[in-house]
């Protein structure tokens, strides 16, 4: 068993398709263990992307996630990790395979809908970044 970090970005909250993006983890095997929907400020979202900082995308990436509300997600399973990013297809939706979240339902490469870790490390910071312990029962 493996957990990752989901976020439906404020581009998903917007399309109305919180419903259905959680449904696509749960038909593909994966389980929500941890669930919460918010709003970022601009420094939460430079702290929970600090790793980009230097990136070109950094200030408008930034701005995007702090707009409008996120829900927030802990999925497990097995390889949840590689299984979400799988669900989602790639960053750029014009990239992206058929059938996946960001295919259906992204703008563009920065407002593609979710997020999902792409490592155990990078999956064990962003639990913590919004989870406490309490909070995810498996
Ligand atoms: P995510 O998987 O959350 O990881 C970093 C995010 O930065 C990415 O999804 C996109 O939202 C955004 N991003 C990545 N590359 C670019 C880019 N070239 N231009 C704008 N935003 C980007």
């Amino acid at each position: 068993m493996e957990r990752t970090l989901s976020i439906i970005k404020p581009d998903g909250v917007e399309k109305n398709v919180i419903g259905e993006v959680l449904s696509r983890f749960e038909k593909n095997g994966l389980r929500v263990v941890a669930l919460k929907r918010i709003q970022l400020s601009k420094s939460d979202a430079e702290g929970f992307y600090a790793v980009h900082k230097e990136r070109p995308f950094f200030g408008s990436l930034t701005d995007f996630m702090s707009r409008g509300p996120i829900v927030v997600q802990v999925l497990e399973g097995d390889n949840a990790i590689a299984k979400n990013r799988e669900i989602m297809g790639a960053t750029n939706p014009e990239e992206a395979a058929e059938g996946t979240i960001r295919k259906d339902f992204a703008t563009n490469i920065e407002e593609n809908t979710v997020h999902g870790s792409d490592s155990p490390e990078s999956a064990d910071f962003e639990i913590k970044y919004f989870f406490n312990a309490l909070e995810i029962t498996g």
